[in-house]
């Protein structure tokens, strides 16, 4: 099997890449089970948006994600499912398990008149249902849309709607720590304007009675019980769909990313195992939820294929305490352990005797995701749960590349703390100018584009793919544009700096926000911080920052000059914030993500209209906000 045991194979299979990416790639495609095999690897045009992987190839992903497993580890654990409330007890589910309940969920499907094709919208916790459904539904040629069961009913319908999904597979509700949220009333207020969806299966899961429509609502455990446990996988072409996921796009209209069978697969599988370097018998917990691309393709696909047991949390972090992450990674002697730098930097506040009390020494690889890791938290992440010894993986990638582009390799390549390091085999970076232009050498900065397709990208917008064109590759012709900024340094490594809608050029110069804030959290007050670009008369834009302390601070105005201090000695004074807010909260979404539309509004002064908060975790910290706005 491909892998990468040093840093000169590495940089030997990455040279393979570039300049026979055909060959690079049908080896490790080879490893994998095909129907029929491809006639030709890679067609591609990025002047119209338009890439095909494995022509003519033919496979289904659950033949390789189960099928294949079951001569060697039929009894290995697939899934751990680790609940929400320590108390009860975890389910290991074995690949044996996995593909009977997978086979019966893919007949009961069918039963509901789910064919080849359909879309299928799933609003689950979660639960093992969750992976049985997504993984039933490619077992019979069905696109999955995973709505994460924190939306609103509206985002639900629009994303029903726009998919076109006729069936909807729900649960009565959902736990969330000590709360409970009724999932199936929300389906029922998002289905009221989705007039074409015709049947909903609803699992019973925290309780009995749930309202049930006459006629359009069926309950999971009664269909299923109807279900075979043998149910053959539906011939996919390589290029067939097999999921659609959402991403908020820039006008505020979601963007259903379109991606395909074969190259997904071969992606998601060739960078989980060598990025984490996962070796035959780990447990791997990544804690994502499988309603965003890193549950999609680094909690089932990536590592089910790869034959590991993979670790399924239902909980959050923080409840019933903060050592909630920690107790788990004890109890289930996880070797690699895979979050993010917004729940990284919210675990360091709290007491160390939540850390402490629990034996972390199975950890090997640590793992980041999500936004740019801030120094501080890296350290953080570093000392007190890697103990020094595990190597951090900070893993750039987009909903759109479907799996990881820059990261690095674990034990092989040299870490830099907040550098996402070097790109993957087949990942060709370029950094841009602002005219447009590929930036040559190192030691430089810019915006980050790809040249050069990979087989997991996504192939399109679903039933727009204009707007997939003008969106990634009219920004610069040619190639794929990521949205975000980028600076190589002298020895080739990236460190991401953000989203360039997040740039603030303060006279003259490109600051990106991602930058400040993380010079700013390096105040020993600070907890967590946003920052904002506001209009200025002399310096074109000024810096707002929204800070949050540990604790309220009591010389606020001693505080501020701290800060300003503290930021004009790591970045220099041209990047000092014009302004600071102390704030308790940031407007974040329930993925994670600071919504900065609504602070760059309340810093510009105008918070007449401020769009949609909806999807916000906490709406009520815009009001606080607003009213402290300097
Ligand atoms: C955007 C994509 C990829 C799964 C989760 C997010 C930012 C993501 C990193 C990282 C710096 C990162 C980028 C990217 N981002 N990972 N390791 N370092 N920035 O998926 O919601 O599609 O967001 O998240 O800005 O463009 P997404």
């Amino acid at each position: 099997m491909h892998s990468i045991a040093s840093l000169q194979d590495y940089h030997d299979q990455y040279k393979k890449s570039i300049d026979q990416p055909e060959a690079f790639w049908s080896e490790i495609a080879n490893e994998f089970t095909w129907r029929k095999k491809w006639d030709k690897v890679l067609a591609w045009d990025f002047n119209n948006a338009d890439v095909k992987w494995f022509i003519n190839g033919k496979l289904n992903i659950t033949e390789n994600c189960l099928d294949r497993h079951l001569a060697t580890r039929a009894n290995q654990t697939a899934i751990i499912w680790e609940p929400n409330n320590p108390a009860h007890e975890a389910k290991h589910i074995t690949y044996k398990q996995l593909f009977e309940e997978v086979n019966r969920t893919a007949n009961m499907l069918k039963a509901n008149g789910v064919k080849k094709g359909d879309r299928v919208c799933i609003y689950l916790p979660m639960i093992p249902e969750l992976a049985y459904v997504i993984l039933a539904c490619a077992r019979i040629g069905a696109v999955h849309s995973v709505v994460f069961a924190g939306f609103s009913a509206k985002s639900v319908s629009d994303r029903v709607n726009d998919a076109g999904c006729k069936i909807v597979i729900t649960s009565d509700g959902s736990y969330r720590g000590d709360k409970t949220i009724n999932l199936k009333g929300i389906i029922d207020t998002a289905l009221e304007s989705c007039p074409d969806v015709s049947r909903v299966i609803v699992k019973e899961y925290i309780g009995k009675g749930a309202a049930i429509k006459e006629g359009r609502d069926v309950l999971w455990d009664d269909e299923i019980q109807k279900a075979s446990a043998q149910c053959d996988a539906e011939e996919m072409d390589a290029e067939d769909m097999l999921f659609i996921l959402y991403t908020s796009g820039s006008t505020g209209r979601p963007k259903g990313m379109v991606h395909t069978c074969g190259g997904y697969m071969v992606y998601t599988n060739y960078t989980f195992r060598t990025t984490f370097q996962y070796q035959e018998g780990q447990v791997y917990w990544c804690t994502a939820d499988i309603g965003w691309i890193t549950g999609h393709s680094y909690i089932l696909y990536g590592p089910l294929s790869a034959g590991a047991t993979t670790v399924m949390f239902e909980g959050v972090p923080s409840w019933p305490d903060w050592g909630r992450f920690w107790q788990a990674i004890e109890r289930h002697k996880v070797n690699i352990f895979y979050t993010a730098p917004t729940a990284i930097r919210s675990l360091q506040q709290a007491p160390p005797e939540f850390v402490k009390r629990h034996d972390l020494s199975s950890l090997k690889v640590l793992g980041s995701v999500g936004e740019p890791i801030n120094e501080e938290a890296w350290h953080w992440y570093d000392e007190n749960i890697g103990k020094g010894k595990c190597p951090i993986i900070d893993t750039w990638w987009q909903t759109e590349t479907g799996g990881f582009m820059i990261a690095p390799i674990a034990n092989v390549t040299k870490l830099k703390p907040a550098l996402a390091t070097l790109p993957l085999p087949g990942v060709q970076p370029a950094v841009m100018n602002e005219s447009g232009l590929e930036i040559q050498g190192n030691n430089i900065e810019g915006r980050l584009a790809i040249k050069f397709p990979w087989p997991s990208m996504a192939r399109t917008i679903y039933g727009d793919h204009q707007r997939f064109k003008d969106t990634y590759f009219s920004t610069f012709p040619g190639k794929y544009f990521t949205g975000d900024g980028c600076k190589r340094d002298d020895e080739g490594y990236y460190r991401i700096t953000g989203r360039v809608d997040d740039i603030i050029i303060v006279s003259g110069h490109n600051l990106g926000t991602a930058e400040i804030e993380s010079a700013i959290d390096e105040h020993t007050a600070v907890c967590e911080t946003a920052v904002v670009g506001f209009p200025h008369d002399i310096k074109g834009q000024g810096i707002y920052a929204f800070v949050i302390c540990y604790d309220k601070p009591r010389e606020e105005e001693k505080l501020r000059s701290e800060i300003k201090e503290k930021v004009s000695k790591i970045i220099g004074p041209i990047a000092k914030p014009d302004k600071i807010q102390f704030v308790s909260g940031l407007p974040k979404t329930r993925s994670g993500k600071i919504m900065r539309r609504i602070l760059r509004k309340v810093a510009e002064g105008d918070t007449s209209n401020l769009g949609d908060t909806t999807t916000l975790l906490d709406p009520n910290v815009v009001d606080e906000i607003k009213a402290g706005a300097l």
